[in-house]
C-alpha cells in the first residue's frame, strides 16, 4: 500500500471559502448562530482544522423552521407553476455543474475522499439527481376514481398529490453533497420547503450549495441550511412540532431516536439507515470480473457506504482465488491525501470513525478472524485505515454482524445455495446485496430470495436517480430516488362531489 504525496492546488474560490467562518442560511440570509457559537470542521487527511462554521442549535432550528413554515404557508413558492419550479431546479443543476471543481475540492478536503472520485461520482450524481427530479416537478399527478358504493348517484372523485409541507432533512458525511441532493431535489420538485442539517463532520459543500440555491432564484425560506451537531440541532429538527416530515440518512441507532422524536406531532418519517450487505459469488461466476467488482463493492468510498458489500460469501471452489484476487487488489490501493490525483483511497472521515473501525478489527482478531491483507491503521497522521480482507470468520462474530463502515470485508466460503441465502439474510439489515454468476436463472432466483432493497447482479454500487434505493428491515423506511421518492414528499388528497 503505497502512500501518495502530490496535491492538486486549490482553486482561489476554495481557498477563500475555507478561510472564512461559514454562516448558516435562514430565510434567504446568511447569518451567525443565535448563540454566536462556531465549531471546527477538520481535514481528515491531516487532522487539522479546515474551516470554522456557525454552530446551529435549537434556537437556529426554530428560526429556520419558522422561515420554512412561512415560505410554505404564505410565500410565493406555492404559487409557482410546476414548470417554474422545474426550471429553478434545472438551473441549480447547471450551477452545480459550473462550480463542479470547487465542490469536488471542498468535498475532498472536508470528507477525505479522493478528488478524482468526487469528480466522477459525487458531482455527476448530484447534478443528474437535480435534473432528474426537475423532470418530475411537472409530472406529479393524481387519479380519477370510480366510486363503488354510490350506485344511485354519480360522483366525480379524484386524488390530488400535494407537497407534504415543511421537511426537516438530516444527512450524513459519507457523500455530503450527494446526500444533500438526494434530499433537496425531490423536496423541491414536489413543492416542499426545507430545513437541511448537514453532518457536523462535513458541512461545507451543503453550505456552498445554499449559495447556488439562491442564485437559481429559489425563493427565500424555501431552503434553509443549519449546520450543527446531531444531539442539538438534529434532535431539535426531528422533534419540532411545525415540521411535517423528517427525512434522515445515517446510523440505525439515530434512526430510532428520530422516530421517537417524531412521535410528538406524528410527523412523517423516512429513514435510510445502515447495512451489512452480502456479496455472493458462485463457482460459475466470471471470476475476472468478480474480483475487481467485489473489491470495489467494499473499498469504494473507503467502505463508508451504507450499501457496502461488506460480507463476501464465495462458493467453495473459488474461495481461495477470489480472496487472493481481492487481497492483491487491496494491496495495490494507493492510500493518501484525497487531493493527490494518484490517491485511490483517502482517510476515514474522522478520528471517531478511525477508532470505531480499528476497534472492529481488534474485536475480529480477538474472536479468531485473520487479515488476509491490510488489517490496521495506516500511518500515524490522518485517519487512514488499510483496505482489509478478514478470513476465518463466522456468523457469530461482531465483524460479520455489525456495520463497520470502513474498508473491511469479511470473506466466508459456502457450499450450497439454501445455506447461502439463509446466511445472506441472517442480518438485522436489508439494504443491498450482490450476486455474481453466469447462470441467469440462478441469479434471478437468488435475487428474489434476498431480503434487500437493492440487488446488483454481476455488478455492484450501480446508482441512478431513476433507480429507487432504500432498505428492508432495519435498513430503513421508504425509497429515495426513482418516482417512488415522490410518495415520501407528498400527501394524497381525495376529492369528490356528486355530479348527478
Ligand atoms: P449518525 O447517525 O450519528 O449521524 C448522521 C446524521 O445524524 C448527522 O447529521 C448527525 O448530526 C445526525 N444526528 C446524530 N444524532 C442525532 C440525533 N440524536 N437526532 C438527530 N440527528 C442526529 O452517524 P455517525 O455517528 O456519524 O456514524 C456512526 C455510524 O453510523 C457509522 O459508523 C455508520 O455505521 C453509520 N452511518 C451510516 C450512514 C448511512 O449512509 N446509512 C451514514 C453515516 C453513518
Ligand atoms: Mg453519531
Amino acid at each position: 500500500m503505497a502512500t501518495a504525496t502530490q496535491a492538486v492546488p486549490l482553486t482561489e474560490h476554495v481557498s477563500k471559502y475555507v478561510a472564512k467562518t461559514r454562516q448558516m442560511l435562514i430565510n434567504g440570509k446568511w447569518v451567525d448562530a443565535a448563540s454566536g457559537k462556531t465549531f471546527p470542521t477538520y481535514n481528515p487527511a491531516t487532522g487539522d482544522v479546515l474551516a470554522n462554521v456557525a454552530e446551529g442549535d435549537k434556537e437556529d432550528i426554530n428560526r429556520a423552521v419558522t422561515a420554512a413554515r412561512h415560505a410554505f404557508d404564505n410565500g410565493p413558492w406555492r404559487k409557482l407553476s410546476p414548470g417554474e419550479r422545474a426550471r429553478m431546479i434545472w438551473k441549480l443543476a447547471d450551477l452545480v455543474e459550473k462550480h463542479a471543481e470547487e465542490f469536488a475540492q471542498l468535498e475532498s478536503l472536508d470528507n477525505g475522499k479522493p478528488l478524482t472520485i468526487a469528480r466522477v461520482a459525487d458531482l455527476p450524481g448530484t447534478i443528474e439527481m437535480f435534473r432528474y427530479m426537475a423532470g418530475w416537478a411537472t409530472k406529479i399527478e393524481g387519479n380519477t376514481i370510480p366510486l363503488v358504493l354510490q350506485g344511485g348517484g354519480k360522483f366525480l372523485a379524484y386524488t390530488l398529490r400535494e407537497p407534504v409541507g415543511v421537511v426537516g432533512q438530516i444527512i450524513p458525511w459519507n457523500f455530503p453533497l450527494l446526500m444533500a441532493a438526494w434530499k433537496l431535489a425531490p423536496a423541491l420538485a414536489t413543492g416542499c420547503c426545507v430545513v437541511l442539517k448537514p453532518a457536523e463532520q462535513t458541512p461545507l459543500t451543503a453550505l456552498l450549495l445554499g449559495e447556488l440555491v439562491q442564485e437559481a432564484g429559489i425563493p427565500d425560506g424555501v431552503v434553509n441550511i443549519v449546520p450543527g451537531y446531531g444531539e442539538t440541532a438534529g434532535a431539535a429538527l426531528a422533534a419540532h412540532d411545525k415540521v411535517d416530515k423528517v427525512a434522515f440518512t445515517g446510523s440505525t441507532e439515530v434512526g430510532k431516536l428520530i422516530l421517537k422524536a417524531a412521535a410528538g406531532n406524528l410527523k412523517k418519517v423516512s429513514l435510510e439507515l445502515g447495512g451489512k450487505s452480502p456479496n455472493l459469488v458462485f463457482n460459475d461466476a466470471d471470476i475476472d470480473a468478480t474480483i475487481p467488482g467485489a473489491a470495489m463493492a467494499i473499498f469504494f468510498n473507503h467502505g463508508q457506504c451504507c450499501c457496502a458489500g461488506s460480507r463476501l460469501y464465495v462458493e467453495d471452489k473459488q474461495f481461495d482465488k477470489v480472496v487472493d484476487g481481492v487481497s492483491q487488489l487491496a494491496s495495490k490501493i494507493r492510500i493518501g491525501n484525497g487531493l493527490d490525483p494518484s490517491t485511490d483511497m483517502g482517510p476515514l472521515v474522522s478520528e471517531e470513525q478511525l477508532n470505531r473501525v480499528c476497534g472492529y478489527l481488534e474485536s475480529g482478531y480477538h474472536e479468531g478472524a485473520k487479515a488476509a491483507v491490510g488489517g490496521k491503521r495506516h500511518g500515524a497522521k490522518g485517519y487512514f485505515v488499510e483496505p482489509t480482507v478478514l478470513v476465518n470468520t463466522n456468523e457469530k462474530m461482531k465483524v460479520v454482524r455489525e456495520e463497520i463502515f470502513g474498508p473491511v470485508v469479511t470473506a466466508t466460503p459456502f457450499k450450497n445455495i439454501d445455506d447461502l441465502v439463509a446466511k445472506a439474510n441472517d442480518t438485522e439489515y436489508g439494504l443491498a446485496a450482490g450476486v455474481w454468476t453466469k447462470d441467469i436463472a440462478k441469479a434471478h432466483h437468488v435475487a428474489s430470495m434476498l431480503r434487500a432493497g437493492s440487488v446488483w447482479i454481476n455488478c455492484y454500487n450501480v446508482f441512478d436517480p431513476a433507480l429507487p434505493f432504500g432498505g428492508y428491515k432495519q435498513s430503513g423506511w421508504g425509497r429515495e430516488m426513482g418516482h417512488e421518492v415522490l410518495e415520501l414528499y407528498t400527501e394524497v388528497k381525495s376529492v369528490c362531489t356528486p355530479i348527478a
